[in-house]
């Protein structure tokens, strides 16, 4: 499919999605967002794909939701149009998806790796909630993700002052899973998202639901969902393939059913 504002391609089973507005510094306006959640759903239902690697460029990841489509709206133009909607998209793609993650990663740029699975970063990789210097605050997830990821007080200073962390900083909050060097980042990425793949899928799905699920419910019922989840496993021929293959020393082979 022809996209106008992103770029999208396959390296062995993982989808990558590039967003390509370069001179706007990847500025997430609606188009974007709507191919983005477009493609994210075309790969979640492609059988070749295991997991899905969205990136922007060197420069930038996305240095926010595009100021300039809504600088004159009104509250309720903002209200009806909402196009914060189609973020929830992004909540319900199965596979995992992947932040690839170098330069400016700055409002809803910072929202958006967050609403990933995972996000790697390259060490040049700044991320931040700069919405406050510009007269609102984060809208599409940041006070809540930011806040689970790297906790109050950290959080509350980034929201309140709008100052960006250095990747090193962001791995030690522990808002990305690792810092990689600038050439490397996005063949790291790759690399990771063709290992995800090439696990059982449906033990990947599963995994993916029960951690997100984490964020979501009381201890108790997380711990429930997940039993849950890990006994549905043993219904799957991939649980008799794994640890069979297990047992006879052999490697697995995993047909995801
Ligand atoms: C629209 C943007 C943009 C943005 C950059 N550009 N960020 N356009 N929306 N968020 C455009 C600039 O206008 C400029 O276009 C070009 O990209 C290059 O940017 P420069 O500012 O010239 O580059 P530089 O001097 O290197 O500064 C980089 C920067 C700065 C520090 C990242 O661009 C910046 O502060 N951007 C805004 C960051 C921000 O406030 N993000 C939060 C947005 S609100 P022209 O045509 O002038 O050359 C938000 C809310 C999310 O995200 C809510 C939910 C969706």
């Amino acid at each position: 499919m022809d996209y106008a504002t992103i770029l999208t391609s396959v390296t062995g089973r993982a989808g990558l999605i590039q967003l390509n507005r370069p001179q706007q510094l990847n500025a997430l306006n609606v188009t974007v967002m709507e191919e983005v959640a477009t493609a994210l759903e075309a790969f979640d239902q492609d059988e070749r794909i295991g997991c899905i690697v969205i990136t922007g460029n060197q420069r930038a990841f996305a240095a926010g939701a595009d100021i300039k489509e809504m600088a004159d709206a009104t509250a309720v133009e903002m209200l009806l149009r909402d196009n914060i909607k189609r973020w929830d998209r992004i909540r319900q793609i199965k596979k995992p998806i992947i932040a690839a993650v170098s330069g400016y990663c700055l409002g809803g740029g910072c929202e958006l790796a967050m609403t990933c699975d995972l996000i790697i970063a390259s060490e040049s990789a700044q991320f931040g909630q700069p919405e406050v210097n510009i007269g609102v605050m984060p809208g599409a997830g940041g006070t809540q993700r930011l806040t689970r990821a790297i906790g109050k007080s950290k959080a509350m200073e980034m929201v309140l002052t709008g100052r960006s962390m250095g990747a090193r900083e962001a791995e030690q909050a522990g808002l990305v899973a690792r810092v990689v060097p600038v050439e490397a980042y996005l063949d790291e990425a790759l690399k990771l998202a063709n290992e995800i793949a090439s696990r059982p899928p449906i033990a990947v799905r599963l995994a993916k639901e029960a951690v997100n699920k984490a964020f979501e419910t009381p201890l108790s019922d997380g711990l429930d969902y997940e039993r849950r989840l890990f006994y549905f496993l043993f219904a799957t021929d991939d649980q008799k393939e794994g640890m069979r293959a297990f047992v006879e020393k052999r490697p697995a082979e995993w047909h995801g059913r």
